[in-house]
């Protein structure tokens, strides 16, 4: 008798998840990150970042641009009048979550120690202000901006690094953790950690690019990384701990890496090195609890204190993330190079006619990527946390007051659509955002690449919606009608 009770009774259940499930909302969103947009760099008690310093005594974008370029003032969006208008053109964009990053330094001039409470008031205000404007906060805990006071004690060579990040976080946590549905713990530390910060080191030493950089020195890296990781998992077990109601995740730009040549083995063997350094040096300690064997004896040619332990690799196993945010601009197009780090090349040509800055346009590898994640780590639920498009100045010129970025209103559209068709197919894609919505400054690359859907007049601060806001606008309403 209780037998037949039961089966209704699960039968039931079932439904209602899948409901649930289906119901819960499709995540459209815009991205910026803090040393990128803020400006304000010396405001309410903030700390100086590594960025400040690269910036300001380095003058790092230099090479690159010929010009001393800062985020001094940055699009001034820690300013409230101006950032209140930018969340009405939010507003009107139709996003249903904004991504920001909070800047260490505002919260923890030095760090670690003192709490500013000028900056958590900010956060605070931005939240609500964002809020109360219908739209979700989606906050990244670091992309980049590391305390310079960190940074000189080694940054994240050092091992206390771990610790240090875990106080930083539980602050946010406790500040914000009722209110934030999403957290991201890091952004794109393979960017950060295995190319902007060697690329710097030999601005700052060589005063020049490019760079060779030692097998030794990618390996030591390495190190740096897995105490990022270590900090990743310890703060998603607090995250978790603590009860917080929201979803927890890290950020990983997923490039793939393609043979240049598919019918030549060196290439095929040199993608596979890039596709380990890169992807699952990340992906795998994130979804299986454990480096991919290759890569890891690779490194250990160079680096003999790297030795991950069964504790480490416990942490990582019990503390997965909620969701991977998947960073994707373009696949990398591969070839042997003896010369470079590994006997691999990581910057391939890119074949296109009109290149963008970011690689070629291949919307098929972003399908790929996400079907791939589906397949080989259990299907995590996935976030495009970054995905957009810079071709220069044909693309983005102002004309009587307007900009015609044809190419990049045809980029985003195509990645949607196959990102669209891979949630179709199984992938679980809960949300989509576009990197970015302000134009903004980009890293080393200063002012000079303009990436978002709205640009930006730098010296009135005007903003002048593209051709692409109207475009994703567009999308964005089709697809809440549906
Ligand atoms: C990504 C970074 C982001 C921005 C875009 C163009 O790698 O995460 O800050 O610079 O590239």
């Amino acid at each position: 008798m209780k037998k037949f009770l039961l089966f209704p009774a699960i039968a039931i259940l079932c439904s209602s998840l899948i409901i649930l499930k289906a119901q819960t909302p499709f995540i459209w969103a815009g991205a910026s990150a803090s040393y990128q947009v803020e400006g304000a760099y010396q405001s309410d008690g903030k700390g100086v970042s590594n960025w400040d310093v690269y910036t300001n005594k380095y003058e790092v974008t230099k090479p690159l641009t010929g010009k001393v370029q800062t985020g001094n003032f940055s699009i001034n969006a820690y300013d409230r009048t101006q950032y209140l208008k930018d969340i009405a053109l939010m507003k009107e964009l139709g996003i249903t979550s904004y991504r920001f990053s909070i800047a260490w330094t505002r919260i923890l001039p030095e760090g670690t120690g003192k709490i500013n409470e000028k900056g958590i008031q900010h956060y605070n205000q931005f939240v609500h202000d964002l809020l109360s404007n219908g739209i979700e906060p989606m906050i990244t805990l670091f992309h980049w901006d590391l305390p310079q006071a960190l940074q000189e004690k080694g940054g994240w060579m050092n091992p206390a690094s771990v610790k240090w990040y875990e106080d930083y976080a539980n602050i946010i946590f406790r500040s914000f953790g009722k209110k934030v549905k999403t957290f991201i713990t890091f952004n794109e530390p393979q960017a950060d950690l295995f190319l902007l910060t060697p690329i710097i080191d030999n601005i700052i030493q060589k005063k020049q690019i490019p760079f060779i950089i030692s097998n030794e020195q990618w390996s030591e890296r390495a190190t740096a990384a897995h105490h990022l990781l270590l900090a990743n998992a310890t703060v998603i077990r607090d995250f978790h701990k603590m009860n917080m109601p929201g979803k927890i995740g890290t950020t990983l730009n997923l490039s793939p890496a393609i043979a240049q040549d598919p019918n030549n083995p060196e290439d095929v063997k040199a993608a596979t090195i890039v596709d380990g350094l890169f992807l699952r040096w990340f992906l795998d300690p994130l979804f299986k609890g454990k480096y991919p064997a290759d890569i890891l004896t690779l490194f250990q040619q160079y680096n003999k204190d790297l030795k991950p332990t069964a504790e480490d690799y416990a942490l990582f196993a019990a503390n997965k993330p909620d969701f991977v945010g998947v960073n994707f601009y373009a696949p990398q197009y591969v070839t042997q190079d003896k010369y470079q780090t590994f006997g691999v090349s990581v910057f391939g040509k890119n074949p296109d006619a009109v290149p963008m800055f970011n690689g070629p346009v291949r919307p098929e590898y972003l399908y790929k990527l996400l079907m791939r994640i589906k397949n080989d780590y259990g299907n995590p639920v996935m976030i495009i946390t970054e995905n957009g498009a810079g071709f220069g100045v044909q693309d983005d010129t102002l004309v009587n007051h307007s900009v015609n970025d044809v190419l990049r209103t045809d980029y985003i559209r195509r990645h949607i659509d196959t990102a669209m068709q891979a949630r179709k197919d199984g992938a679980n894609l809960q949300g989509y955002t576009v990197w970015s919505i302000f134009d903004n400054f980009e890293w080393i690359f200063g002012y000079d690449r303009r990436f978002g859907i709205v640009y930006v007049n730098y010296d009135t601060q005007e903003r002048i919606p593209k051709q692409s806001f109207y475009e994703y606008k567009k999308i964005i309403a089709a697809y809440k009608k549906k």
